[in-house]
């Protein structure tokens, strides 16, 4: 979003600024501020040029879509709300590509790994929790069944362009997934977090649903992987990514630590550990959410267990990516004190302290929500990051009674 929109958007909705009253130990009031947050979200896409797409073009990013559209599947399956079931197929079918992999061709040299994954993570959400499917379009001999479109078809489909891809990357840095795929595309000389982790979460998904033993190796490969090349450090910080341009080979990595990144690894291996039920899986969690923890929450004495980015937050500096990297983090946390119960407590508390800080932060109405969770009212920076990072928040606290993420039998 572009400073001078940023203004118009804010003119409009100071007008209407009341906090949207949030309790967090009443099920009806956080329903209610979910559906007022996914109405300001939606308005996004209801003002959008393009079909199928939140806000467009630059600088809103094709992936920030993608993200939107599993926050709304999330937001039916927790709430049982209907009134976004037949946007979000309309928008997922206008994505999928002639593959049914979210590859399309309007998409051609702009689309990297990371954002194919973003896609992606619309399918996994939808095949776990059972949403309802796209109209079939069949195809006798696809391995997966019936149905080229289906959500775990779809999912296969991106596992695949993933292993190929990374089989072509593998002349340097022993592996890895490049951020970009196509050679041209500035970026094709960087490995980076959240296109590895996508694909580990991926793969790791698609392990604990069908049980094929592929999708476990391919999950445990790209951990080790993600450690040995240091993008997974000690004390599981979780790093930006590394360069395998002009003879680097990953040899010096990038330290920056974003939520997104270290949220991706986690909820992988979340359903690693309730997989495989493996002790190391649980550690790996443990370890992640230690380092999550310790990191990105409690910017400030008076704001305990609040979530915050801090690379970008406190000087206001967060783009339109960076300011829905929060949303990851909340919505793959929640997803993860479910699958792994002994992180379960701590886990929602520190999403109870959060939501009720972004809630605060949405001024009613039309529910535009700000930036800082942690300043205890709204702060005036709204957006599209910001309205789906506070609609993850709060959503998450509904976790608990979302239907179970299926597994096939
Ligand atoms: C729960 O929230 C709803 C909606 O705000 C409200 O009508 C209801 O009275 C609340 N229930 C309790 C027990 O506070
Ligand atoms: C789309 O926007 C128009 C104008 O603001 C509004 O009247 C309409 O209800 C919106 N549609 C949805 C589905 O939110
Ligand atoms: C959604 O509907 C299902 C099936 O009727 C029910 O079990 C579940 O509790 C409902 N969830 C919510 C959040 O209302
Ligand atoms: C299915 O696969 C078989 C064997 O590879 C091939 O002969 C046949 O033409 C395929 N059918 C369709 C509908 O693609
Ligand atoms: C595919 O369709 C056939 C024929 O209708 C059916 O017998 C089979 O169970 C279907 N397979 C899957 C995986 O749904
Ligand atoms: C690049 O790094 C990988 C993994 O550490 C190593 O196996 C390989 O030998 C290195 N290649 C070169 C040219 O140094
Ligand atoms: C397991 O997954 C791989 C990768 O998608 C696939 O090639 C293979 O056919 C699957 N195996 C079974 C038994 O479904
Ligand atoms: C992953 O690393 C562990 C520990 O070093 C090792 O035991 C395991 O064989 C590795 N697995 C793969 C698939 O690389
Ligand atoms: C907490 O302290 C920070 C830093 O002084 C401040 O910016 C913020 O507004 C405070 N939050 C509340 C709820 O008072």
């Amino acid at each position: 979003m572009s400073p001078s929109v940023q203004l118009v958007v804010l003119a409009v909705f100071a007008a209407s600024a009341l906090c949207l009253d949030l309790d967090i130990s009443n099920q009806t009031s956080i329903k209610q501020a979910a559906a007022t947050i996914a109405g300001g979200l939606y308005e996004y896409h209801n003002t959008s040029s393009t079909a199928g797409l939140f806000n467009q073009p630059e600088p809103w990013f094709w992936w920030l879509s993608g993200a939107g559209w599993t926050a709304l599947i999330d937001y039916t399956a927790y709430t049982n709300d209907t009134t976004y079931i037949s946007d979000i197929h309309t928008a997922l079918s206008q994505n999928l590509g002639s593959n049914y992999d979210f590859v399309p061709a309007e998409q051609s040299g702009w689309e990297a790994n990371d954002d194919q994954v973003y896609w992606v993570y619309s399918a996994l959400t939808a095949m776990e929790y059972g949403f309802p499917p796209l109209p079939c379009k069949a195809a006798l001999n696809n391995t997966v069944g019936n149905c080229t479109n289906s959500w775990q078809a779809v999912a296969v489909h991106a596992f695949e362009d993933f292993v190929t891809r990374w089989n072509l990357d593998s002349q340097t840095c022993g592996g890895g997934l490049k951020w970009q795929y196509d050679p041209m595309a500035k970026g094709w000389t960087y490995k980076n977090s959240v296109s590895n982790a996508g694909f580990f979460q991926t793969a790791a998904r698609l392990a604990r649903y069908t049980g094929n033993e592929t999708y476990t190796d391919w999950a445990t490969k790209i951990w080790n992987w993600s450690v040995t090349s240091g993008l997974v450090g000690s004390g599981y910080h979780v790093y930006d990514g590394s360069s395998d341009g002009d003879g680097a080979n990953c040899s010096s990595v990038d330290h920056d630590e974003w939520s997104y990144n270290i949220a991706s690894y986690l909820h992988g291996a979340a359903h690693m550990s309730a997989h495989t039920h493996a002790p190391i899986w649980t550690t790996i969690v443990t370890g992640l959410l230690d380092t999550a923890t310790t990191t990105f929450f409690s910017p400030f004495p008076n704001a305990t267990g609040i979530m915050y980015e801090p690379i970008c937050e406190k000087q206001a500096a967060c783009s339109t990516d960076q300011s829905s990297f929060k949303g990851s983090l909340a919505n793959w946390m929640g997803k993860t004190a479910v699958l792994v119960p002994s992180v379960s407590e701590r886990i929602m508390a520190l999403l109870g302290e959060s939501a009720r800080g972004a809630a605060a932060g949405c001024s009613g109405g039309e529910g535009m929500c700000g930036t800082k969770w942690y300043v205890g009212g709204f702060d005036g920076q709204v957006g599209f990051g910001q309205q789906l990072s506070a609609l993850d928040a709060v959503l998450s606290l509904l976790v608990g009674g979302a239907p179970e993420l299926a597994v096939l039998t």
